[in-house]
């Protein structure tokens, strides 16, 4: 069995609406109660105006909800903005932050990312700090280089232990490609060595596998040592997929 619990999370992204997030909020539940999850964590992440939803259905069952995204600040003139402790009110226990696409689309820095990750652990909430170099940076060579300033950015903030990486090559986002076992796992060790080496607490921290995730690929991903669950996009959004991810991270074992 891992020496870290597995955690699967789901980022439905901007998908969905009331109608068919409640159906598979409720899908995913019954799944659950009627399931053995117990080794793993299991965490649905969906957008901001259904977590009071995903709090509703998901109360008291094993399966967690957290946010996507979070503000850098704490409270104030922010307009359209969400704090950490307003996610702590709505029960969130985790929340992502630093996807490429917050990266990408809307120029959210290093600065920022440790920022919003230092609010959530303020807050109690785990933060689920995203990583991961684009294709023209894999095929410089530039994997390596670029974890290594994104880790170097955060190292600081998760020092107590009490956060995610994930690791997410930004060319597997919704691609149908994930990275192969052995190359997402050599992420994964470079990831751990250099929080070990920033004088954070490696061995607690997981490290989570995301791109192009499904029911196929998860178990060889799963079996790799330094894979401690996946941050799945698409496949969350059903629940026959999902639950199949789990399942198959309730059964890793090296
Ligand atoms: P896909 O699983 O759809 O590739 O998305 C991954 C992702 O971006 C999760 O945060």
């Amino acid at each position: 069995m891992k020496e870290r619990t597995p955690l699967v999370a789901g980022n439905w992204k901007m998908l969905g609406d009331a109608a068919s997030n409640t159906a598979l909020l409720d899908r995913m539940r019954s799944a659950f109660d009627g399931g053995n999850f117990a080794r793993i964590q299991a965490l649905i992440c969906p957008p901001f105006p259904y977590l009071a939803l995903a709090a509703d259905r998901l109360r008291s069952s094993p399966v967690v909800w957290g946010a996507q995204d979070v503000s850098d600040q704490a409270e104030g003139a922010f307009t359209g903005e969400v704090s950490a402790n307003m996610l702590r009110d709505l029960g969130c226990t985790h929340a992502i932050v630093g996807h490429s696409e917050r990266r990408g689309m809307h120029g959210e820095t290093d600065t920022v990312v440790a920022s919003k990750a230092h609010r959530l652990i303020a807050a109690g909430i785990c933060p689920i700090i995203c990583v991961g170099e684009s294709l023209a940076q894999r095929q410089s060579h530039l994997t390596e280089a670029v974890l290594a300033h994104q880790i170097d950015a955060v190292v600081g903030v998760v020092k107590g232990g009490a956060a995610v990486i994930a690791y997410e090559p930004i060319w597997a986002i919704g691609s149908g490609r994930a990275a192969t076992p052995e190359m997402a796992q050599a992420a994964h060790a470079f990831i751990r060595a250099r929080l070990q080496a920033g004088g954070a607490p490696a061995d607690q921290i997981r490290v989570i596998y995301g791109g192009s995730v499904g029911a196929a690929s998860a178990s060889a991903l799963f079996v790799q040592p330094d894979i401690d669950g996946a941050l799945v996009g698409g496949a969350s959004r059903n629940a026959d997929d999902f639950v199949a991810i789990c399942e198959s991270a309730t059964q890793a074992k090296f």
